[in-house]
């Protein structure tokens, strides 16, 4: 019998691990930066959470979760998020009384999706939360710090932001209510799915792909019509920040979100650079999940990064993820000098931090080890044998360089070699 992985989930191996280390370190470094801490949460949760919490009518709650019965009888999901998560933990262990919070997470995430290129049916999120700030500037500085992991990982030209404000309460209740008698009398022609939604969760029709469906929301009232003052205020005020700050946007009326807790401002980040899945980020506010979830009322905002879809663009945008999984390989010419060079290379370890240093134990011929130090992608190849004992010095070669071989102290050695990733 073969063994094969489930549909869906993905062993990273040659690199890609460590490509997507790469990747979750810068975005963890923005995280501190703008000073959130960490929280680790389960991965599994009552179902009941994601139906209260994302909605019992999104697809994500419909069709999407993995659940099962614990042995106790209990129901329970595989997290296909973190925010429900996140407020949860946040209210039993009293995060949000009298202060407010900046947490962020990451880890896998679960979603019985069709899995294509960028869409898996489990994935890495690193999303961040803000909590007890009502004003829209924190939907503002949420959005600028997603722009400086951009930035930072030199994919920002390939990335556009969106945003749409999905107004609160009455205007939305006012809007909803006006979209279903427009598209009741109209409902022969929807497809099958948004007809479907016109009972549950007829906002989600907005961004149905549906050509058909399409045309016939041409005629239909706009969200933006409905906003009250309040909301109108929230969302330009967040406008002339992002505009104070220089930071790219579109106004897109369409954008809904599939998750339902959110309020005023949503957002997205999207490219054609990971095949049809175009989000690579997401968020917006939430200031009624708290409470909705059994909290003191608190207002929220958050988003949360696709790690694998952010690699995958990184990858093929550019080649900034410069991944080597060694800098330094020692190849040791006799055994008798094993000792003296694993000694050696956990010194050069020592004395230049983030260096990676491997040492031939495999051992065998010279051109066996010179052959996996090169395999290795190391830039350099550091030799003991009988004369470099003798000498009481290593000799560097270069692997990637047109360079002369040379015979050097050991603690010179730490100098000549500069750290690299
Ligand atoms: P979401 O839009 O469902 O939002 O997911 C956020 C991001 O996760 C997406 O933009 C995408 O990059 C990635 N993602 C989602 N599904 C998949 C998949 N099947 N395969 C690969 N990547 C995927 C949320 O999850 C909200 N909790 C975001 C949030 C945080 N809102 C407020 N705070």
């Amino acid at each position: 019998m073969e063994f094969r992985r489930v549909r869906g989930m993905r062993d990273l191996v040659a690199g890609d691990a460590e490509r997507a280390r790469c990747v979750e370190e810068a975005l963890v470094d923005a995280m501190r930066s703008y000073g959130y801490e960490e929280v680790r949460l389960p991965l599994l949760e009552a179902s009941e959470l994601f139906s209260r919490g994302v909605g019992e009518a999104t697809d994500i709650v419909e069709k999407e979760m993995y659940t099962f019965l614990d042995r106790g009888g209990k129901q329970l999901s595989l997290r296909p998020e973190g925010t429900a998560s996140c407020v949860r933990a946040g209210i039993e262990q009293g995060l949000f009384h009298r202060r407010s919070r900046r947490l962020w997470y990451a880890g896998p995430m679960f979603r019985y999706e069709r899995p294509q290129k960028g869409r898996f049916r489990q994935f890495d999120q690193v999303g961040a939360e803000v909590f007890g700030v009502a004003g829209p500037e924190a939907e503002a500085e949420l959005v600028q710090m997603v722009w400086s992991i951009w930035d930072r990982l030199g994919i920002a030209d390939g990335i556009a932001l969106e945003i749409n404000t999905v107004g609160a309460g009455r205007s939305r209740q006012a809007f909803r209510d006006a979209l279903v008698a427009f598209l009741a009398p109209r409902a022969d022609a929807l497809d099958a799915d948004s007809r479907r939604r016109l009972d549950t969760n007829p906002l989600r029709i907005l961004d149905s792909k549906v050509p058909s469906t399409r045309a016939l929301l041409e005629g239909a009232p706009e969200l933006h019509d409905f906003l009250d003052d309040l909301d109108k205020v929230h969302f330009d005020e967040m406008r002339r920040l992002l505009d104070e700050l220089r930071m790219p946007y579109r106004v897109n009326p369409r954008l809904v979100r599939g998750l339902d807790y959110y309020t005023h401002t949503v957002f997205e980040w999207v490219t054609d650079g990971v095949g049809a899945q175009d989000a690579v980020c997401a968020g917006g506010r939430y200031d009624g999940l708290v409470e909705s979830l059994g909290g003191r009322a608190t207002p929220a905002a958050g988003f949360a990064i696709g790690v694998d879809r952010v690699v995958l663009l990184a990858s093929e945008t550019q080649g900034k993820i410069d991944y080597r999984p060694v800098d330094a390989y020692w190849v040791v010419l006799d055994r008798r000098f094993m000792g003296r060079a694993l000694d050696m290379a956990q010194r050069l370890r020592d004395s230049v931090p983030g260096l990676r240093v491997r040492t031939d134990t495999a051992g065998g011929k010279p051109a066996a080890q010179f052959r996996r130090a090169d395999e290795s992608g190391a830039r350099w190849a550091l030799i003991v044998g009988e004369d470099e004992i003798a000498r009481d010095r290593v000799s560097v070669k270069w692997l990637r360089e047109e360079r002369e071989q040379a015979m050097l102290p050991f603690e010179e050695l730490g100098a000549a070699l500069r750290t690299t990733c």
